[in-house]
């Protein structure tokens, strides 16, 4: 079955981003010219930082061999990703690489694959905008890859990179799309040994959700929220975000 969307445009103002959590070479290319992915350096104090602090981004069965496929979901619960970021799972026989969240891939050509992988046809605009307009205190993990994330770029509120010492000389890049430039804001920086770094982007926009960063957990994230609100009702000077989180 393949779900056609085409919601229209709301203004609602909630607390559920989108974010483009991707690997990404010092040159800006997330995959290889022939979609190789296995080039990105990672340190170990790098890897245990990821699975403690986004073990929802891992796949599934990477999860069971790591011994973590228990571990609950930080701060995503839903995953969009394009048809070709999902192929790679297909080729190994995964049908539903990211059974621990609930998934979407979006395609205009092909068919459903697995009952809890639910394939997208028509904006996938609409689709963001329906899964921002949930009551859920948790982000939406965009998965990539240039195509889709170029096509979303107006509904993405933040971006997590994973920055990995290497050059890749050509390959994917991080979006493709036409030339618009749009402002994003560094909210943070981890450096990791083996020069793995990680930055966390927001997109600038004066709006309440300025005042926290996409790396917060939820509860943290409400707990900002909840400060923002007050000091919009008191008047005080904000905090800022390096202090929230
Ligand atoms: N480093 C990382 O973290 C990372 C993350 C993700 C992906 N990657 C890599 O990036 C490469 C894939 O990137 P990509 O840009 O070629 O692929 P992609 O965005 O994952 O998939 C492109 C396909 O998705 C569908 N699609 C995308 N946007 C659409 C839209 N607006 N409307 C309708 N359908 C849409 C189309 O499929 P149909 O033609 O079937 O309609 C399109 O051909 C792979 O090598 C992957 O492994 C790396």
């Amino acid at each position: 079955m393949t779900i056609v969307i085409s919601a229209p445009a709301t203004d609602n103002v909630c607390m559920r981003r989108l974010i483009y959590w991707v690997g990404m070479s010092i040159d800006g290319r997330i995959a290889g010219p022939r979609d190789e992915v296995d080039f990105f350096p990672q340190s170990e104090e790098y890897t245990r930082w990821m699975c403690e602090e986004y073990p929802e981004t891992l796949p599934t069965h990477v999860r069971q061999h790591l011994g973590i496929d228990s571990s609950p979901s930080r701060h995503f619960d839903t995953v969009v990703m394009g048809w070709r970021t999902y192929e790679p799972a297909l080729r190994i026989g995964i049908t539903s690489p990211y059974s621990h969240l609930r998934q979407y891939v979006v395609s205009s050509r092909q068919q459903q694959r697995d009952p809890d992988v639910a394939v997208v046809s028509g904006d996938p605009a609409g689709l963001i905008r329906e899964l921002k307009s949930e009551d859920s205190e948790s982000d939406i993990y965009l998965a990539g890859g240039a195509a889709l994330a170029g096509s979303l770029l107006p509904e993405i509120d933040g971006l997590i990179i994973k920055l990995y010492p290497v050059v890749a000389g050509t390959g994917h890049p991080l979006f493709r799309a036409a030339f618009s430039p749009t402002l994003f804001s560094l909210a943070d920086v981890r450096k990791f040994e083996g020069g793995n770094a990680v930055l966390t982007y927001q997109r600038r926009q004066a709006d309440a959700m300025q005042s926290t960063m996409p790396s917060a957990p939820p509860a943290e994230r409400a707990q900002a929220s909840a400060k923002t609100e007050k000091t919009e009702r008191t008047g005080a000077t904000p905090e800022r975000s390096e202090d929230v989180t």
